[in-house]
């Protein structure tokens, strides 16, 4: 079974997000994939009511509680609506609104305290990743992510380049594949119930059949290419 996960960013208004929710809601339950999709947290209440059977994830929580935090977008809540993903760490949080690693091994405390499934994402520069220091800087990520004094629930650990976020380029393949298997062997080191690694960036109708093929991919996570119709169609 591979991970398919949608997320839609900001790039949907209302009716564009409920279209897209049908589309993914009229999509075959199977086992070989299974569908999450992130639309905007504004939206996410009302497709929940709208499609309870959906596998919603919110794109970034905070670690404040209920309380006096104007602007929160508070886990407690989240888990009341049913929603049972988060992502976090994403490169976009981390580039506007200062998401750090120390912040994101936070969220995945709160995460696993209200039996969120965290979507961990991480990836290097390019700057990084043409002085083949990769290995070196997501080994430092994880380090700082997740603690060996900590048992995890289910994680799900999303590999994304941010180089290739938004470019149209990817890694090849065999990097692709080596560098997922190089995270799963550093993270058998950590106590989890469930750890699958995704690839993200630039997934797109022309690529997503050989990164699904890759023997240490478990799934993919989907950005721009994700708001097509003709996209989510390709896994009916
Ligand atoms: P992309 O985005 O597919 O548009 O590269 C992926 C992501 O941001 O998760």
């Amino acid at each position: 079974m591979k991970y398919i996960i949608f997320n839609w960013k900001s790039y949907l208004n209302l009716p564009e997000t409920l279209k897209l929710s049908n589309l993914v809601n009229k999509l075959p339950n199977t086992k070989k994939y299974k569908f999450i999709y992130s639309p905007n947290i504004l939206f996410t209440s009302l497709i929940k009511s709208r499609f309870p059977k959906s596998n919603l994830s919110t794109q970034n929580i905070d670690i404040f509680g209920r309380g006096a935090n104007t602007g929160s977008i508070d886990i407690s809540l989240i888990k009341d609506l049913k929603i049972k993903f988060s992502l976090l760490g994403h490169s976009e949080v981390r580039t506007n609104l200062l998401e750090t690693d120390q912040l994101v091994a936070a969220k995945l405390n709160q995460c696993m305290d209200h039996q969120i499934t965290p979507i961990v994402c991480i990836g290097e520069t390019l700057n990084i990743y043409k002085s083949k220091k990769t290995k070196n800087f997501l080994n430092n990520q994880i380090s700082t992510i997740f603690s060996k004094k900590n048992k995890y629930q289910e994680v799900i650990l999303a590999y994304e380049p941010i180089w290739s976020i938004g470019t149209g380029l990817t890694p090849q393949m065999s990097e692709i594949n080596e560098i997922c298997s190089f995270l799963m062997n550093i993270l058998k080191k950590y106590s989890f119930k469930k750890i699958n690694i995704l690839y993200g960036g630039s997934v797109n109708l022309d690529n997503i059949k050989d990164i699904l093929n890759l023997p240490s991919v478990d799934g993919v996570l989907v950005g721009s290419a994700s708001i097509k119709a003709s996209f989510i169609k390709f896994f009916k």
